[in-house]
């Protein structure tokens, strides 16, 4: 895909709207790491892996934005700027992970403004870079998983959009596409915000990958009908064991997979994982406006009055997941155990 998510101009940040996807391709520019924030809390930009390269900038906008008289100034007004950007959403733990990042750059001894300004840079750079890079080996692990001439259904938008670039989900859908594995893709319309219909399936129209929207309601039908062969989906937050947040309507098609014996699966780098966490119940899920439910680009669709609830995701027992695809290899249950096997030593002192 050619269109960027966003990226650097001149110590501004460029973020695609989102919400104008796909009829209008704009991009906002962020000056301040408020900006940024705004941009995440709205969901101008969104996706997990997103929005932990976007704060990861936002760090890095904070330390230019203004003139600091000494390193000890500039390091404090990066601990506001880190607290603010992590407060945006609460549940994909990239965002989380990403500020960590950028604040061990901040903590590192530093004598001058200028080269910790130099290294918060060089930090948010590698980020994006390397999670353009993560994807694409989660996309070479997953297409292992896909058998030939599979139709396969996704939910939300876990691709290009929702990272530095290629996708989770939709980079495995890519990467199996490519090695003639892929006959159609099934794209849930994925209610509220509409992610599998305005960018999913965009995305995929671009690649000329052979896909159907369907509304989220009509999943079990075509399970039931046998005309999936797995469903693959992006993840927000991965618990110790396993457990997956995800975009709300995750939970339902895994169990729809299981009792129809079809294999779910989960993408993710593994900067999703989260140690601390030990199961899905400790997830923090985001509560969005309900106005959201309530109005469709700006129409309203129910009466005034009503009452209405957002959920934005959702927790998948680990027992409902096939598979959980990875950067470094395909993980099966015990998630605990084999989770653990598969991080290196200072992977898990990031994560704890
Ligand atoms: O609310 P969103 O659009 O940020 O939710 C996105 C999802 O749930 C994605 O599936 C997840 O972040 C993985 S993106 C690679």
């Amino acid at each position: 895909m050619t269109v960027r998510t966003l990226f650097l101009k001149k110590n501004t940040l460029k973020i695609l709207d989102q919400w104008l996807l796909p009829s209008k391709i704009y991009y906002i520019t962020c000056r301040t790491y408020k900006d940024v924030y705004q941009c995440i809390k709205d969901m101008a930009v969104r996706g997990a892996p997103a929005i932990g390269v976007a704060a990861g900038y936002g760090m890095y906008l904070a330390s230019v934005e203004k003139k600091f008289k000494n390193v000890s100034e500039l390091k404090k007004y990066l601990q506001i700027a880190g607290k603010y950007l992590v407060s945006a959403r609460p549940t994909a733990v990239n965002l989380f992970w990403a500020v960590e990042r950028m604040k061990r750059i901040v903590r590192s001894p530093e004598s001058g403004v200028r080269s910790l300004r130099k290294n918060l840079l060089q930090e948010a750079n590698k980020i994006y870079y390397e999670d353009i890079s993560i994807n694409k080996k989660i996309g070479e692990n997953g297409a292992k998983l896909i058998k030939k001439n599979s139709t396969v259904l996704t939910h939300c938008n876990a691709g290009a959009l929702a990272t530095a670039g290629w996708g989770t989900a939709l980079g495995v859908i890519r990467t199996a596409y490519k090695k003639g594995k892929i006959k159609l893709v099934y794209v849930d319309e994925t209610r509220p915000y509409l992610q599998g219909a305005r960018l999913t399936s965009w995305e995929l129209q671009q690649e000329k990958i052979p896909c159907v929207l369907i509304t989220d309601n009509m999943a079990g039908y075509f399970i039931s009908q046998k005309k999936v062969d797995a469903v693959i989906v992006g993840a927000d937050r991965i618990a110790a064991n396993g457990d997956t947040a995800n975009k709300i309507g995750t939970y339902t098609l895994a169990v729809l997979c299981k009792y129809n014996k079809i294999p779910f699966y989960v993408a993710a780098p593994s900067s999703t994982f989260d140690l601390m966490i030990t199961d899905g119940k400790k997830i923090k899920i985001e509560y969005r406006n309900s106005d959201e439910v309530i109005f469709i680009n700006g129409k309203r669709i129910a009466p005034v009055g009503v009452k209405a609830l957002h959920p934005a995701f959702d927790i998948t027992p680990n027992n409902l997941i096939t598979a959980v695809i990875t950067e470094k290899g395909i993980l099966h249950p015990p998630y605990i155990k084999n989770l653990k096997k598969s991080l290196s030593y200072n992977e898990q002192i990031l994560f704890l």
